[in-house]
């Protein structure tokens, strides 16, 4: 199912440069599924025209409180009435005053008020008027009121300075949102994953690795997080970026993520071993880069620490969870790699293909049967593992 499927956002686009980026957001949330009602500011058509987000959300623009089109003539009351959220972005200076103060003498700022849904804002501005004292005590009395800031982020603005002010950019805004929407079912609970490859060096320069991108990893890391969870992820060598808000904590081999993982274990409530972790490294890296010869090079391998099994063999285990990528009789070795290693969840797939895609298609094994996930892309299933696990820790929450 698409990300926003079933979701309506209204979006508030107020004056401001960063407009543009809101064209690009209407879109993005529009093929993620969701329906986007654009209600804009009168300095906000002088940016971007009202034809623009009409053609690309496909539905009526709104700028006006006395639009004529709305048969009880009470667009800015009707249009948050059963919408999901209200963002706007971009969110000037004189925009966040006059919702601070509770202005309406427009119909942005009138269906603001008048909204029984959450709010959300992405501040877009010139760096001096983001950090004036007038500016900081209406972001300090918006966050009072509920009100979710999404950014600034820093930058290079459209004025030539250099600070913080630039709105995030219309992919952030999308996964900021999306974020948002998951309910919060792991509030209060803490989450310690690894992700990635390892890499065993076998000299300064060469070592043994896998095709392991981190991206379910990296996916499941986000999933704990938009569910509310306090994350911390050990990461091997992978270029995935880190969600907002997470701990991370990188690491190149084996024995490295395993200590990684140890120190930062207590007081965690979940652990997942998502990591493609190499079961063996050379029994010595060579101190300096093997030479090239005619003769047989024989390398020799010892086997490395499995991190879950002694995690999940502590007496104060958390809620231990592992991966069994298998190219064949999934079931029989997902179930007992779940018996082995003392874990209360397998997450099973079939790896004909390598790891490595961008989707997947994977059984969950938790010793009461197998459970079959819709196949997506890996932050849809991430957040399927994710409901599986919040219902097997605590079923009064699913
Ligand atoms: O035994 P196998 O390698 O198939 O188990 C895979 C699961 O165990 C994954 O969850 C992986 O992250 C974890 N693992 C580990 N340490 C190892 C090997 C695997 O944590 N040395």
């Amino acid at each position: 199912m698409a990300e926003f499927s079933g979701k309506r956002i209204v979006l508030g686009i107020t004056g401001g440069v960063a407009a543009y980026k809101a064209a690009e957001l209407v879109r993005l949330l529009g093929k993620a599924g969701a329906t986007v009602d654009v209600a804009m500011t009168q300095a906000a058509t002088h940016f971007v025209g009202a034809p623009t987000f009409q053609a690309l959300s496909g539905r009526p623009v709104w700028t006006d409180l006395w639009d004529s089109r709305p048969n009880n003539g009470m667009a800015h009351i009707d249009l948050t009435r059963g919408a999901d959220a209200c963002l706007i972005a971009p969110a000037s200076a004189d925009f966040l005053a006059k919702l601070a103060h509770g202005f309406a003498d427009d119909l942005l700022s009138t269906l603001c008020l008048a909204r029984d849904c959450p709010l959300l804002a992405a501040p877009a501005m010139n760096r001096q008027m983001w950090e004036n004292p007038a500016t900081r005590r209406n972001v300090a009395q918006l966050r009072a009121d509920g009100v979710t800031l999404l950014g600034p982020a820093s930058g290079e603005q459209a004025c030539g300075e250099t600070g913080e002010g630039r709105m995030l950019e219309a992919a952030e805004l999308f996964d900021e949102l999306a974020a948002f929407l998951q309910p919060k079912r792991l509030k209060g609970r803490r989450v310690l994953l690894t992700a990635g490859p390892t890499f065993e060096a076998l000299d300064p320069v060469r070592g043994i690795t896998n095709s392991s991108s981190g991206r379910m990893g990296f996916a499941l890391v986000r999933a704990f997080r938009d569910a509310g969870a306090e994350v911390t992820v050990v990461a091997g060598p992978t270029s995935q970026t880190t969600p907002r808000g997470v701990k991370r904590i990188d690491v190149v081999s084996a024995r490295e993520m395993r200590d990684a993982v140890m120190a930062a274990l207590p007081g965690q409530h979940v652990f997942v071993g998502v990591a493609a972790v190499a079961d063996y490294r050379p029994v010595a890296a060579a101190e300096h880069k093997i030479k090239k010869s005619d003769a047989h090079l024989r390398l020799e391998l010892e086997p490395n620490p499995d991190i879950l099994a002694e995690v999940a063999s502590r007496p104060d285990a958390p809620f231990c969870v592992g991966f069994a990528a298998e190219s064949r009789n999934l079931a029989e070795y997902a179930e007992g790699k779940r018996a082995a290693k003392k874990l209360a969840l397998v997450v099973g797939n079939l790896v004909q293909d390598g790891l490595g895609g961008d989707t997947n298609n994977v059984t969950l094994f938790d010793g009461k049967g197998a459970h079959p996930l819709p196949p997506g892309d890996k932050l849809a299933i991430a957040r399927d593992i994710v409901a599986h696990i919040t219902g097997m820790i605590d079923p009064c929450t699913v």
